[in-house]
């Protein structure tokens, strides 16, 4: 009896527990990856190494103790390039709820985002976004919205105009900055880059409404970030509610401009409600407004970063700051108070570099997501039909053999242009960011200012960096700010 009962504890510590064990730890695995090695011996291709971890979660323990716990993340990539090599740059995982394929050379990243036939685009949650948003149409609708979206902020008079447009509330803020003596660039980042998004995107500038809409977008973002689960009480319900309500002004201001064409102004809401296409044709109401909507999500939260980022790496390097002031200070003298345009802007080499390099710093989005719409085969490896695709766009930023010393803030690195398809804060392809030279003046209009009328210090030089959701010191960058 006791031998049989011996013999049983054997079997559970020596067998049973360590094969339960070894399923669960390669459960998507088996799961996910085997179906296709059977395939593969039929042709194309074999999937890429990796390991797709355990049931439900995947890969996300890993993912989250780099990105959140040691806070290196970075170091996600290196140690899939040290144990599967890092000859074709692609690895199979699982994260975020679904099996997935890591890509990192830009070459493969480039082939991703130029297939649009392929590959799907993933913005989370359409359907808060905006389904008829151009994150969210395809193909002809795509190209149709993309259009009127680029010539409203993005060609070189639309440019003008919103430089001058945004200027008033940016000097005003640094102002109000300085009076107040210790601020946090990231709070007061975004309440600057709210304010001038409500003006030139639909022509709001009393402090009610742009508060209004803040909270209203905050409850957005938060819920687009949630599980989609619409009950009342989730974060995910909520944000259905601060869309409907934030539809609703817009919609309301839409109807008045059109009762009065007096209340005509010159803006993006103007601009998208007066364009025709070839044929003709107007956008529809709701296709405006969810532009809008998506339109103020993509910008706000991504420019607001990028700003904090360049007073944070500013207040890090004084010898940056003292060249951009031999740059502006000649400017500033004879503007005599006017405001920059976008002109002067386009003429300020240097402050590009710093701009180019803090976007490269930064790392604002660190990946671009997207669906593989059937089997392709990239160089040999197979990416499977409906399986996520994620362009690390971050690893391409911080590679050495890509960017010489990449943790480095110099500037003078773009003394000669990135090498192609390596400089992806943007993306590229068909879905390049149409707010990329929006975003690029609204940084140079603040270094304008800045360096010219204030001086500003880090009060924690050393603060630790947090990823998720988005890179970031973790005090929000605290600074001394004055009036020179
Ligand atoms: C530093 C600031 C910004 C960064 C780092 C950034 C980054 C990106 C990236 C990486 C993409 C490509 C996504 C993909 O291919 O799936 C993208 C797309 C997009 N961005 Fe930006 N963005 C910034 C500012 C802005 C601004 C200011 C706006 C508008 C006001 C904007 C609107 C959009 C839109 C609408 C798309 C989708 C384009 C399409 O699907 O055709 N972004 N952005």
């Amino acid at each position: 009896m006791i031998e049989m009962a011996t013999g049983l504890w054997v079997a559970l510590v020596f067998g049973v527990v360590p094969l339960a064990g070894c399923l669960f730890w390669n459960w998507n695995d088996i799961r996910y990856a085997l179906p296709h090695y059977h395939r593969s011996s039929e042709g194309g291709g074999m999937l890429p190494p990796g390991y797709m971890g355990i049931p439900f979660l995947g890969e996300m323990l890993a993912f989250i103790w780099y990105f959140k716990i040691v806070r290196r993340p970075n170091d996600y990539i290196t140690s899939k390039l040290r144990r599967y090599g890092s000859d074709g740059g692609l690895y199979r995982t699982h994260l975020f709820g679904s099996p997935s394929i890591i890509v990192c050379p830009p070459s493969a990243i480039k082939f991703v985002l130029q297939s649009d036939s392929n590959f799907l685009p993933e913005w989370p949650a359409p359907e808060l976004v905006g389904v008829n948003a151009l994150v969210s149409v395809e193909g002809d609708s795509h190209a149709r919205v993309r259009n009127f979206v680029l010539r409203c902020i993005n060609k070189p008079d639309a440019l003008r105009r919103i430089a001058l447009m945004v200027q008033p509330r940016v000097t005003a803020s640094l102002k109000s900055w300085a009076q107040k003596g210790r601020i946090l660039v990231h709070k007061e980042a975004k309440k600057v880059t709210f304010g001038n998004i409500g003006k030139f995107f639909a022509g709001f500038e009393s402090d009610p409404v742009l508060d209004t809409l803040d909270e209203l977008f905050k409850g957005l973002m938060n819920g687009i970030r949630s599980q989609p689960i619409n009950f009342p009480g989730t974060a995910y319900h909520h944000a259905f509610e601060c869309r409907n309500k934030a539809m609703a002004i817009f919609r309301q201001e839409m109807e008045k401009r059109r009762e009065n064409a007096s209340d005509a102004r010159d803006d993006l809401m103007e601009g998208l409600m007066q364009m025709k296409d070839e044929q003709g044709k107007h956008l529809s109401d709701v296709e405006i407004l969810d532009n809008i909507v998506s339109l103020v999500l993509a910008g706000y939260a991504s420019t607001s970063l990028a700003i904090m980022w360049t007073l944070y790496y500013l207040g890090k390097y004084p010898d940056v700051v003292e060249k951009l002031q031999e740059e502006h200070v000649p400017i500033s003298k004879r503007l005599n108070g006017e405001s920059i345009t976008y002109d002067d802007v386009s003429t300020c080499k240097y402050s590009s570099k710093v701009v180019e390099e803090v976007l490269r710093m930064a790392n604002i989005s660190a990946f671009i997501f997207r669906t593989a719409r059937k089997d392709v085969e990239y160089k040999g490896y197979k990416i499977p039909k409906g399986w996520k695709v994620l362009c690390w766009i971050r690893y391409t930023h911080e590679n050495p053999e890509i960017f010489e010393d990449p943790t480095d803030f110099n500037p003078e690195r773009w003394n000669k242009p990135a090498k192609p398809g390596t400089f992806l804060v943007f993306g590229g392809g068909s879905r390049i960011c149409p707010g990329n030279m929006l975003a690029r003046l609204q940084v140079s209009i603040i270094i304008h200012h800045l360096v010219v009328g204030y001086r500003w210090k880090l009060v924690n030089p050393d603060a630790g960096m947090a990823y998720l959701p988005y890179p970031k010191p973790v005090d929000d960058v605290e600074i001394d700010i004055t009036k020179i």
